[in-house]
């Protein structure tokens, strides 16, 4: 079955064409993925801004979509690119497509609304039906696909139970998983997200944003420390504690007070910045690592399964594969939000029937997987 799938939880507008087979060991392929990043536009805020992602997505939704079709070859709307029709009042012939999958949360609820209300129209003017996904579960899944050169994935029950890290500019989850489509969260963030943590820290210390890449690309150009280099050791919030919980607030709360009480130059001396980029980015690290392992332990997890956008961070991914004999790791595209994600997870719901009503399907900000 052909998929159009659309995404627009964050500040990403994603639209994509899945072509989706089987039930145990199903299969994809990617026919077409879009990515209208607004990274340059919340730059300046160092941080995304949702009025501002909302209106965004409104302006590049249907481009997205034309292009999805086009590049996929499923049909050819190129003179309705060239005529700018209008957002709301576009008509376009039904192509070949069977479902269309859409995120509902969770995510910015403006946001959300956006890709939810123009996957609604799709779907009653083309009379198709609608699925609603959950973005954690597009993550898990595009983790457990991506990881498969043939983009496949087996539901059998000797590759469970796995633990989950799902880690992102707004989610910091650790999930039990039994199956697909067989959820429980057992620890998350009470704060801040490991994301949101490297974006924050990384614009105190005068590093653009997403504050992921940039913390580590600084942090990367440190090879050995030398003496004056260290800054004080960064904390790592609840790394002993028993739970599988995190907290990253105090952890920029440090970054902040180390650096309100430097002088001027030497905070924007570049070996310091560099140095405390890789302190921040190991403290993440570590405590990322420590209660994951530790969940695979106490659960049995015959394998660790990263997703989420922090999960395209190479010093993670080296360490972890370092600390656990299974872990899958996804391409660093396939991290990051993107809607081919939501295509793979739409399948799998709509192979449970959990196709809806397009007029009862609803955003949720706070949805939670389970
Ligand atoms: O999954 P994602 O694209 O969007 C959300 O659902 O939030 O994740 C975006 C987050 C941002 O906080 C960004 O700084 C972080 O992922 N990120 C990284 C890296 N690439 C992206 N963090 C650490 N290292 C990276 N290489
Ligand atoms: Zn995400």
């Amino acid at each position: 079955m052909i998929i159009l799938a659309i995404e627009t939880s964050c500040d990403d507008t994603c639209a994509a064409i899945v072509r989706a087979s089987g039930k145990i060991r199903s299969k994809f392929k990617i026919l077409a993925n879009i990515i209208s990043s607004q990274v340059e536009i919340h730059r300046k805020w160092g941080g995304v801004y949702p009025a501002l992602a909302q209106r965004e997505h409104k302006k590049n939704l249907l481009p997205s979509l034309l292009q999805v079709l086009n590049k996929s070859k499923i049909s050819n709307f190129k003179f309705l690119i060239s005529n700018k029709i209008s957002n709301d009042k576009f008509q376009i012939p039904k192509p070949k497509i069977d479902l269309i999958a859409v995120t509902i949360g969770p995510g910015l609820e403006p946001c959300l609304w956006t890709g939810i209300n123009f996957a609604k129209k799709l779907a009653e003017d083309w009379n198709l039906p609608l699925v609603p996904v959950n973005h954690i579960e597009g993550h898990i899944l595009a983790s457990l696909a991506g990881s498969n050169p043939k983009l496949q994935i087996t539901n059998s029950k000797k590759n469970f139970p796995a633990v989950c890290l799902i880690v992102s500019g707004g989610h910091t989850q650790l999930i039990l998983m039994q199956g697909i489509g067989k959820y429980k969260i057992i620890g998350e963030t009470r704060d801040d997200a490991a994301g949101e943590c490297f974006d924050k820290t990384a614009r105190i210390l005068g590093l653009e944003y997403p504050g992921g890449p940039a913390i580590a690309a600084a942090a990367a150009k440190i090879t050995h420390r030398t003496g004056r280099q260290i800054p004080n050791k960064l904390p790592r919030p609840m790394l002993n504690q028993k739970n599988y919980d995190f907290s990253f607030s105090g952890l920029k709360t440090a970054v902040l007070y180390k650096v309100r009480g430097m002088k001027y130059e030497e905070k924007k001396k570049k070996k310091f910045i560099q140095a405390m980029a890789k302190e921040i980015q190991q403290a993440i690290i570590d405590v990322l690592i420590k209660k994951t392992i530790k969940a695979a332990k106490d659960y049995r997890g015959k394998t660790i399964i990263l997703g989420g956008g922090v999960a395209a961070n190479s010093e993670l991914r080296k360490q972890i594969k370092k600390k656990f004999n299974n872990v899958i790791l996804p391409p660093k595209n396939f991290c990051t939000d993107n809607a081919a994600m939501i295509g793979i997870a739409g399948y799998f719901n709509w192979l449970k029937g959990e196709t809806k009503s397009w007029k009862k399907i609803k955003a949720e900000a706070n949805l939670r997987i389970k």
